[in-house]
């Protein structure tokens, strides 16, 4: 099985579309996930109850806070990631080079890293399109070959898994 770094950010639709729409299909395609979520999404899951079906769709650790110094890495070192859904806040820190949560370390760390593969699927409201740094957040990413793609609320975010190679 190949890893699949997925990382999801708190965006309307997380509790019941996330397990079911990327989790749960990426599995099936093939992928071990190391799963990753911000702390706000590691939040709305626990507060739901979607965190057990989550971590169900796994056998390593769905990680919402960085280790401790001396604690063991609990994940794998992926070479393709999927951040989906992903924020307008965790985009603009992303392209910025802000790491204050495990997933924006995780993604910041591989980001323009030869041989790693990174796709991100976001999910932002027209006010956040408006916002003057928006494009260039956008560009930065696809100038570090980024595969970029905004998520439509009313289809599946089942797209965002063909952004992907197949697995190994
Ligand atoms: C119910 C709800 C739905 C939200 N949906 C989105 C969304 O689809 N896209 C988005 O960019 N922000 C959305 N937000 C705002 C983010 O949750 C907020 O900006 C948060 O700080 C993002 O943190 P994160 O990127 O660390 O997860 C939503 C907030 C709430 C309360």
């Amino acid at each position: 099985m190949t890893d699949l770094g997925l990382v999801a950010s708190s965006c309307g639709g997380l509790d019941t579309r996330f397990t079911a729409e990327l989790a749960r299909p990426a599995s099936a395609r093939g992928w071990r996930l190391a799963i990753t979520l911000t702390p706000t999404a590691g939040r709305w899951l626990e507060t739901t109850g979607g965190l057990e079906d989550l971590a169900a769709t796994t056998d390593l650790p769905v990680r919402m806070v960085g280790r401790l110094p001396g604690e063991p890495r609990p994940h794998p070192d992926p070479r393709v990631f999927l951040f989906a859904p992903a924020s307008a806040n965790s985009i603009a820190k992303l392209a910025l080079g802000i790491a204050d949560n495990q997933a924006l370390t995780l993604l910041g760390d591989v980001l323009g890293a030869p041989g790693i593969t990174i796709a991100v699927a976001y999910q932002v409201q027209d006010t956040r399109v408006r916002h003057p740094a928006w494009q260039r957040h956008l560009d930065t990413l696809a100038a570090a070959g980024v595969r970029l793609l905004r998520l439509d609320p009313r289809r599946s975010w089942s797209v965002a898994l063909d952004l992907l190679p197949a697995p190994e």
